[in-house]
């Protein structure tokens, strides 16, 4: 599917920020945990180390964090927030919503709150969910946000995923802008028949938690990392392709891509394949894969630290669980 929204304003991210725990986790630590080496992660991934939250700290913690840095970043108040959407898939309870977890936590008071859950697309779903309700006039500030704490559904018994995943969390305010502005475009696509690829099998209504299900570890995440990666790339490729032709525009007038931080080799192939190898943004060699969580604290260090600058084409791309995927191009303009 593509979103299109009737579009009666513009809107744009007039702020970001990030949070991600202090503890960090290096390969040579997990050298000790399962049978891996410092040189075979960084060889398949780059991941040279990841973040992981202490046991007190939950998501909606990380979520807070970043969410006032990101309004701090557009100079608001929490007060002024109408809608808060928390994209997740280690939400604190089922039920309620991480994102009311947050709304508390932050005091904002009059904000309506919900959680979507797409995976590692999840801030992208969210971004262009935003735009449609701040480019309708339904709210005039929203705070999205990606946050995980992957740490607490990753089997640290089993090398194939253990090693991938850390803890963090991403934010942005969207806010009204003139038309042609800010977030320009957004495509979103899924494909359920793939949702064997990379689960949580137990823990819903189709597998109760059982003490069965405990012991045979199904509230871990599942990967099959090979059919995921081959997935990754065309997905990349084609969310990529697809927003800038929406947006009558052309890889070329693109000046930064920030795509989902899962792996540096996925990275720099679907860069091969766009044609653009140095426009692809990464920091997974510092934070590994935080799902949702990667796009918004990769956009918030870029913003923070200059390489992305007002007046650029920036693209968001992301693929994940579900099967989903998709991007975002926009006009940055945080001023
Ligand atoms: O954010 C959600 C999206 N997730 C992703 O994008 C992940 C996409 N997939 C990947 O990034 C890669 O597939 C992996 C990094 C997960 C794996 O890399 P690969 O090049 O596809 O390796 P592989 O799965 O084909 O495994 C190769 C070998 C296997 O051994 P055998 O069966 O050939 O003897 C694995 O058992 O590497 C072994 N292996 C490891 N060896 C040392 C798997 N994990 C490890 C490990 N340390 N941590």
């Amino acid at each position: 599917m593509t979103t299109k929204a009737p579009v009666l304003r513009g809107a744009r991210i007039a702020g970001t920020g990030s949070a991600v725990p202090d503890r960090i986790l290096t390969n040579f630590d997990l050298e000790k945990m399962v049978d891996t080496s410092d040189e075979w992660i960084v060889e398949r991934t780059g991941i040279r180390e990841r973040r992981i939250a202490s046991e007190d700290v939950v998501t909606s913690d990380l979520a807070s964090q970043a969410a006032l840095r990101a309004l701090d970043d557009a100079g608001m108040t929490a007060e002024e927030v109408d809608l808060i959407i928390v994209a997740t898939v280690t939400p604190d309870t089922i039920f309620p919503s991480c994102a009311c977890w947050v709304q508390a936590k932050i005091g904002a008071k009059k904000a309506a709150a919900f959680d979507i859950s797409a995976g590692c697309t999840g801030f992208v779903y969210a971004v262009s969910l935003a735009w449609g309700l701040v480019a309708q006039g339904a709210y005039d500030s929203i705070l999205v946000v990606g946050a995980e704490t992957l740490s607490r559904i990753v089997d640290w018994e089993d090398r194939n995923t253990c090693v991938l995943f850390g803890d963090g969390a991403g934010a942005a305010v969207v806010k009204p802008c003139e038309l042609g502005e800010g977030i320009l475009e957004c495509v979103l696509k899924s494909d359920g028949t793939g949702s064997d690829v990379l689960i949580i099998p137990a823990g819903g209504s189709g597998m109760p938690a059982s003490h069965e299900t405990v012991e045979s570890r199904l509230h871990y995440i599942k990967m099959k990392g090979n059919p995921v990666y081959r997935f990754a790339v065309r997905a990349m490729v084609e969310a990529t392709s697809e927003v800038l032709e929406k947006a009558n525009l052309k890889i070329e007038d693109v000046d930064l891509i920030i795509p989902h931080q899962a792996n540096q080799r996925l990275i720099e192939l679907a860069a091969e394949r766009l044609g653009v190898p140095d426009k692809l943004y990464s920091n997974v060699a510092k934070f590994g894969n935080t799902s949702a969580a990667s796009i918004p604290i990769a956009l918030d260090e870029a913003a923070r630290g200059g390489v992305l600058k007002n007046g650029d084409t920036l693209v968001l791309v992301g693929f994940g669980a579900g099967l989903t995927w998709g991007g975002a191009v926009l006009k940055w303009n945080k001023e």
